[in-house]
């Protein structure tokens, strides 16, 4: 029976469907699994169902001589060295669904409006009591309505967030590595160069994968450009944004503030922006609804079936690994 290793319990009525096609090792551990674990319980696994935080590269392959498949529980896969994997012979997949961009937009605007209308700083000045009667200028934020809402991206995610700007009468600039001239007319939406979007965008959001070209995609010049009265907003990946950088722009009031769902170096969060009121930090839950994490493990439980089958698996993300999969024993 084919062995099936997973480095951390998954919620989701579809992970009982593992058990059919294989022996599961679950990591035993509730917290992110340690180097030594991960290569212990790869040694001798067929399939790997991973999450974001682990890094799989090439030197845990090379430990798991009869890995066919690396299923990742997450739309992105900045944590796993493709080029490796397809090399190794083994098969690696995602979880991109509408249920997740859906979600994860739907949190992009969570963030843009609570941090435009500063909920949280309300919210905890109300706890601690200070509230003592209206008053004309208590937490003056900005109006969303009307303003320019810039998207860097325009993948599922990236769209999803277009289509809602309509609700709030924005106008919306994008910037993508190709133009779009289908998603313009559909969406009413402008394409713009980065420092133009930069430039006239009030709300910056980042909706692009993390990759070598992307890291510190914003950084000092980038930040440079944007409004005084611009917010970032980024739910992708931290690494995107020059944190050190970012930390700077807010002090000097280069721009008005920022909300990041994910970190240059998680789990820490930039002690410094931990201390700055125009800023919100999540710990990385844009994607964290019932709905989405029963679809994803649907998915990445599917990934594993298929393969073990030998069959393509959806989602695939080096479909050139295809000619030269490791086999699947009969
Ligand atoms: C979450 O960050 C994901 O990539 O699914
Ligand atoms: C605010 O509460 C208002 O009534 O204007």
């Amino acid at each position: 029976m084919p062995k099936i290793f997973v480095t951390r319990r998954i919620p989701g009525s579809a992970f009982e469907k593992l058990k059919e096609v294989g022996e599961v090792v679950i990591s035993p551990n509730d917290r992110p699994i340690t180097l030594e674990e991960l290569i212990v319980g790869v040694r001798d696994a067929d399939a790997l169902l991973c999450i974001l935080t682990d890094h799989i590269d090439g030197k845990v392959m090379d430990q798991a001589p009869n890995l066919k498949v690396i299923s990742n529980y997450a739309v992105g896969f900045d944590n796993v060295d493709v080029t490796a994997a397809t090399e190794h012979g083994i098969v690696v997949a995602n979880t991109p669904s509408d249920e997740v961009s859906e979600a994860v937009a739907e949190f992009t605007w969570t963030l843009m409006l609570t941090l435009s209308r500063r909920v949280i700083e309300g919210d905890e000045f109300g706890r601690k009591g200070a509230y003592r009667g209206w008053e004309p200028d208590l937490f003056l934020g900005r109006n969303v309505y009307g303003k320019t809402l810039g998207v860097i991206g325009l993948g599922r995610i990236g769209t999803m967030v277009s289509r809602r700007a309509k609700g709030f009468a924005m106008k919306v600039l994008y910037n993508k590595r190709e133009r779009d001239e289908r998603a313009e007319q559909e969406l009413g939406i402008q394409f713009a160069d980065l420092d133009t979007l930069l430039a006239e965008s009030d709300f910056v959001t980042l909706h692009v994968p993390l990759t070598d070209e992307t890291r510190h995609m914003i950084a000092e010049p980038q930040l440079s450009k944007m409004k005084q009265s611009a917010y970032l907003v980024n739910t992708a990946r931290g690494g995107i944004v020059d944190e050190h950088a970012l930390v700077a722009a807010l002090k000097s009031g280069k721009i008005a503030g920022a909300a990041l769902d994910v970190h240059e170096n998680e789990p820490e969060m930039n002690p410094e922006l931990l201390l700055m009121e125009n800023v919100i930090l999540t710990p990385h839950i844009a994607s964290a609804t019932v709905e989405v994490r029963e679809k994803m493990t649907e998915q990445a439980v599917d990934t594993i079936i298929k393969t073990l089958k030998g069959e393509k698996p959806e989602n695939l993300v080096n479909p050139e690994v295809l000619p030269a999969r490791r086999p699947i024993a009969p």
